[in-house]
């Protein structure tokens, strides 16, 4: 139960500045005092959510004392039941009796959520499930993995805003780029622990010189608090393994192009592996992009439009911007122009580009793995596991471990024990690396055996 700090100090009007009197003033904990109010002014649970923006179910639970309230939720009270400074008081109060630990800087690092976020419903009530108040992981962490573009780190941060609204993690929310993707730039988790040490009040002169005990007393700032921590483009296991917290209260998101190997025999994770929109989700996205009048006009071109995007969040976006952009100004001139599969590698707008995006998963693979990439994308349809052997001159159990290695890397997705799906602008990519750098696939395959042909030139 959480008992109002003000009423143990025998202080019934608190710090308001508009007190009520003190015969009026229902008695009891924050919660009781708030339906009180609510009740008083006749307003029913779902209506006062609406009016103070919070989510009902966390204001059900603040009445009956199972979460702390928030002083922003409390000021958002006092501005709806016009009671003066009375429920911000009281939960500052409240705030300063649970945090009795001087220098902590609550954290706000999460970048802004998409407005025309799309879809992937399921995978949020997942997130829910996995990462929410009733998890039963001790230190939840979620690992959201897939394909460059697919929407992993739009899919983290709506979640985060989602459950900052639903009241969650008042002690604050890290965001962290670990800069993954690109082989030799993922960030050092020393720098990391520094950076982060300091997002919650360390000063620079009392960073610990060394890596354990950096990650140590992260650790311990995070003790006994309840903060997010989104760790976005992880490299690999170890860079992550760092920067967890040890004890219950927090939870982390964790995206990543790669599976993580490793990942699980450290810690308590769960994976949420993404593929690209659903057709209907995909169309949605577009018409909210490039809106009703433009998508109304030509209904079908949307869906082909989608369709040579390979509902790919990344080539969706680009698409849709280069028509609000007026370069194609419809979508049926912006599907034209996307008929060629090697045109929808060059989709770019500003500094996003998904050939780019594509070239730092690809730089990343082994020179065996690129080579049989390559090879991937001058086969049509599903790949076949004893096929690939034959075309790419391997034996079988290679076959098998090249593909495991792209799979994991998210470049082709396993279907079952024989067979892997590729998408189609991953395959149009390989197919454009195999002409500029094999020319005939028979030319390579000797070429690599004499072990010439290495990975994409930088
Ligand atoms: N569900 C969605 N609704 C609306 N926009 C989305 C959605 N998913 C992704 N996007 C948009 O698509 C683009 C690519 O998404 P995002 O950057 O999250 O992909 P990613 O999987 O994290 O890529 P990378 O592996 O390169 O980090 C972004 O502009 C993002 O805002
Ligand atoms: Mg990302």
């Amino acid at each position: 139960m959480l008992r109002n700090p003000a009423q143990d100090s025998g202080n019934q009007s608190g710090a308001s500045g508009r007190a009520c009197p003190a015969r009026t003033e229902p008695p009891g904990t924050f919660g009781q005092l708030l339906r009180a109010h609510r009740e008083r002014r006749g307003l029913s649970l779902a209506q006062f959510a609406t009016r103070v923006h919070f989510n009902r179910g966390h204001l059900s639970k603040v009445e009956n004392g199972k979460r702390t309230p928030s002083v922003v939720l409390a000021a958002a009270c006092d501005r709806v039941l016009d009671s003066g400074n009375r429920f911000t008081a009281i939960a500052t109060a409240l705030e300063a009796t649970a945090r009795p630990r001087p220098g902590w800087v609550h954290p706000a690092q999460l970048p802004s959520a998409k407005r025309l976020f799309t879809g992937r419903q399921c995978h949020l009530k997942q997130l829910d499930r996995w990462l929410g108040s009733e998890t039963s992981l001790a230190v939840p962490v979620a690992v959201i993995n897939g394909p460059p573009g697919v929407g992993k780190t739009a899919l983290a941060v709506q979640w985060a805003h989602q459950a900052v609204c639903d009241g969650r993690f008042a002690d604050g929310q890290l965001f962290v780029d670990l800069e993954g993707p690109e082989p030799g730039r993922a960030a050092d988790p020393f720098d990391i622990l520094g950076h982060l040490l300091q997002a919650v009040g360390v000063t620079g002169e009392h960073l610990p010189a060394d890596l354990h005990q950096r990650a140590a007393a992260f650790r311990s700032y995070l003790h006994g608090r309840e903060v997010l921590l989104v760790l976005d483009n992880a490299a690999d296991a170890r860079q992550v393994q760092h920067l967890l917290p040890g004890s219950p209260g927090s939870a982390v998101m964790v995206t990543s192009r790669s599976r993580l190997p490793g990942l699980l025999s450290r810690v308590d994770a769960v994976t949420l592996p993404m593929a690209e929109l659903r057709r209907p989700e995909a169309a949605t996205l577009l018409r909210a992009m490039i809106g009703d009048a433009r998508a109304d006009a030509d209904p079908a071109a949307v869906t082909v439009l989608a369709e040579r995007c390979g509902h790919l969040p990344l080539a969706l976006v680009l698409a849709a911007e280069n028509i609000v952009s007026c370069q194609h100004p419809s979508a049926d001139q912006m599907a034209a122009e996307l008929k060629a599969e090697e045109a929808r590698l060059d989709l770019a707008e500003g500094d996003v580009a998904l050939r780019h995006r594509f070239d730092a998963s690809y730089r990343a693979l082994d020179a065996p793995s690129a080579r049989l990439f390559r090879l991937l994308g001058q086969l049509p349809g599903q790949v076949d596991v004893a096929a690939t052997a034959s075309t790419a001159g391997v034996s079988r159990d290679e076959a098998v471990r090249l593909l495991h290695d792209l799979a994991g890397a998210h470049l082709i997705r396993q279907q079952d024990e024989h067979h892997y799906l590729m998408h189609d602008l991953l395959r149009a990519y390989a197919a454009d690396l195999s002409r500029q750098l094999d020319g005939d696939a028979a030319g390579a395959r000797e070429e690599d055996r004499a072990g010439t042909v290495t990975a994409l030139v930088a």
